[in-house]
């Protein structure tokens, strides 16, 4: 039997299966082996899109609803909804389903091989602290998996995935996997046992790529559309402040998506015509009546990069023509102190799981898209400083379970 060994990231995704003894990483895209975890809905040509062809079609502001990070609303009650996508009403685990249909439909293409078993990565916490829908998360994913024709699903920690591929330390010392993906942040700690390793603990935190994402466009860009700005009180003298869950919602990949309603649009309206000062209620409503929150999340995110190698600018020219925000390295090291303290917590209680000191771990494996941000890899040397760090093997993302044997 052919098992699809599947890592869904929050932000991108890859699957592999063996050949042989040796992992096969399938083209989910032409000439690629991973793809934004990305889904597109055309209304009017009543198609559905997922990869970079969903996000192309975002980008030409092509009609119709994305959706990015689905991942991050695994084990929420918002999985079930039913809810019009394009031309059909569906739920976010039918949403779910289809992308994973979709590779293993593309990976049926590949190899030729009828394909109904999966072994799919899951972060050690989709929620860091509540249980129940931690477990939920996972009923939700497995559901999905059913629906997507496979009949024979399961699951394997992302980092311990990574973990497996790593090679033995035959010093005594231990290695550590650094996860820090698109949604979540997961460490495995693991010894040499015979040629292979053994997982000695594994621990995870519900902090990723997205986040810092969020944490920026909050910060950097949400005051240009009227964060922290005052509206006059609709009933007598006096003002307030715009209330903020709104620009945390539109500052939240997996939120943008459900902003878009005539509700949302009638409050912007009301900011507009209460606002002290109506620039930023200004942008704020095309914003919204132009749908241009994920737009806006893609030029965090590049920013973000850009920023974590040399002092850059969030462009902003799809909100207005030429506009864009200054954001420097220390900018962002400064905005992000707090997640990057989180992830260090994370880091620490694995090593506390695994009862062992600080100075025994030899050696570091940084594996996903956000271990390449700065202060995270300065926080992790701080901590193991005696560790020689392994970078990656591949250069924007790496697949963890995906390079698990199958
Ligand atoms: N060069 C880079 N520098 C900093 N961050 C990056 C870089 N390239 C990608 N990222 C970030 O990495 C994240 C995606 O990483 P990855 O593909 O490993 O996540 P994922 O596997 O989809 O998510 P998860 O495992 O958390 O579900 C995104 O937030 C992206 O912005
Ligand atoms: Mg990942």
């Amino acid at each position: 039997m052919t098992r699809l060994g599947i890592d869904f990231g929050t932000s991108n995704t890859a699957a592999a299966l063996m050949a042989g003894d040796r992992p096969y990483l399938i083209p989910v895209e032409p000439g690629e082996t991973t793809l934004p975890t990305s889904v597109f809905f055309d209304p009017v040509r009543e198609a559905t899109l997922y990869g970079n062809a969903a996000n192309r079609a975002l980008i030409e502001g092509r009609e119709g609803r994305f959706m990015r990070a689905l991942k991050s609303v695994l084990g929420t009650p918002l999985m079930h909804e039913r809810r019009v996508m394009g031309h059909e009403r569906l739920t976010l685990i039918e949403v779910v389903a289809r992308f994973l249909a979709t590779i293993r439909e593309r990976a049926e293409a590949a190899t030729g091989q009828t394909i109904t078993a999966a072994l799919s990565g899951r972060p050690v916490r989709f929620h860091s602290t509540d249980d129940a829908r931690n477990i939920r998360a996972q009923d939700d994913l497995a559901q999905a998996y059913a629906l997507a024709g496979f009949s024979d699903v399961a699951f394997l920690h992302e980092p311990e995935a990574a973990a497996l591929t790593a090679q033995p330390l035959d010093d005594g010392t231990y290695g550590l996997i650094v996860d820090i993906g698109g949604g979540t942040s997961d460490f495995s700690i693991f010894e040499r046992a015979g040629n292979g390793v053994r997982i000695i603990a594994s621990h995870g935190v519900r902090i990723g790529g997205t986040d810092f994402d969020r944490l920026l466009s909050s910060a950097h860009v949400m005051p240009q559309l009227g964060r922290g700005h005052d509206l006059k009180n609709e009933m007598g003298p006096g003002t307030h402040l715009a209330p903020n869950a709104l620009f945390n919602d539109l500052a939240t990949w997996e939120k943008i998506a459900f902003l878009y309603t005539p509700e949302t649009l009638r409050t912007v309206k009301l900011f507009r015509k209460l606002a002290v000062e109506r620039k930023p209620f200004e942008r704020l409503y095309d914003v919204i009546e132009s749908e241009l929150g994920h737009d806006i999340a893609f030029a965090v995110e590049a920013g973000k990069i850009a920023a974590n190698a040399a002092d850059a600018r969030i462009d902003l020219s799809v909100v207005q023509k030429g506009a864009g925000i200054p954001l420097t390295t220390v900018q962002m090291t400064d905005t992000l102190a707090g997640a990057v303290a989180g992830i260090g917590d994370a880091a620490r209680a694995t090593l506390a799981q695994a009862d062992i000191p600080a100075d025994r771990i030899g050696r570091m494996v940084f594996v996903g898209g956000s271990s390449l941000m700065q202060p995270v890899q300065a926080s992790m040397t701080d901590l193991f400083p005696q560790a020689r760090t392994i970078p990656q093997p591949c250069r924007d993302r790496c697949g963890t379970s995906a390079r698990a044997k199958a």
